[in-house]
């Protein structure tokens, strides 16, 4: 990890968010950083803010207070001209991929680069790599509706790269799919991640998904949402399902589980 550039830096980010029946400690003090090329999961129970903070890493929401840095730009006082930077850096992928029925898979899978003004060959040639990367070739001609889900959102995964983002947010992206489903994802994301070497920010409530992908596991814990901590999933990539049966995982993922077992029954006293 040394001399590794800082691609994300939130510091003691606050958000509060103000309804007319009450008042919502959605962040409180949240200070993270992520480095460029990690892979670092969010993991923590429903309602602890882990959408939040990737709304406030892409400038959707602005934080209540605290400073967020994506790339040296600041995501929530930034000028126009840096905004517009920002957008470009970054691809979102979300646990439903909002694919449009009437377009094609490759249209949909373009619609970032029609929205950003990207046009030309290399944006082509760029759009059937990806496609043909998460093995979507043979059906980039379909409608969403005829191709399986796992397709789905493997479409919502490119679409979030067609554009070259450096920074992929994913929001439970695998949630709705099934187990088998979803452990085939993680690991094409796994091999997209290695060689694409994007930073990838990854949401889930699963634990054992968040060890298998992470090199850092990020435990949040709910009322106030803030990081409760952090820790270092020590496996090389990369990694496959094998990884999962050895002591060594099922150690991390009772730990984890303990954790925010914990965490649940603090919440509760
Ligand atoms: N726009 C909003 N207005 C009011 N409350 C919100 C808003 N967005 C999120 N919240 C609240 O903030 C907390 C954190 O939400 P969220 O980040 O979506 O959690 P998670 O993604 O971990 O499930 C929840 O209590 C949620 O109800
Ligand atoms: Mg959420």
């Amino acid at each position: 990890m040394e001399n590794m550039k800082t691609k994300i830096s939130m510091k003691n980010v606050n958000m509060v968010f103000q309804t007319r029946h009450q008042t919502v400690k959605a962040l409180e003090e949240v200070t993270l950083d992520v480095h460029e090329g990690e892979l670092v999961s969010i993991l923590g129970p429903s309602g602890c803010g882990k959408s939040t903070i990737i709304r406030i890493i892409s400038d959707i929401i602005q934080p209540s207070s605290g400073e967020v840095l994506v790339d040296g730009i600041h995501a929530n006082r930034g000028s126009v001209r840096e905004k517009n930077k920002l957008v470009r850096k970054i691809g979102f992928v979300f646990q439903e991929p909002n694919l449009l029925p009437w377009l094609s898979i490759r249209k949909n899978v373009q619609l970032p680069l029609k929205i950003l003004g990207y046009a030309g060959e290399k944006w082509e040639k760029h759009t059937d790599a990806l496609l043909e990367m998460v093995g979507l070739s043979d059906y980039a001609k379909a409608r969403p509706a005829e191709v399986s889900g796992g397709m789905m959102q493997r479409a919502g995964v490119v679409r979030a790269m067609v554009h070259d983002s450096e920074i992929l947010l994913m929001d439970e992206p695998f949630g709705a799919l099934d187990e088998i489903n979803r452990e085939l994802l993680d690991l094409e994301l796994l091999d997209i991640w290695d060689k694409t070497k994007k930073t990838i920010v990854f949401i889930t409530h699963n634990v054992r998904e968040a060890v298998l992908l992470a090199s850092r596991v990020v435990v949040m814990a709910t009322q106030p949402g803030r990081i409760q901590n952090e820790i270092p999933i020590d496996f090389s990539y990369p990694r496959t399902l094998a990884l999962a049966k050895e002591p060594a995982f099922t150690a991390y993922e009772e730990r984890i589980t303990r954790m925010i077992g914990d965490l649940g029954l603090s919440s509760i006293v």
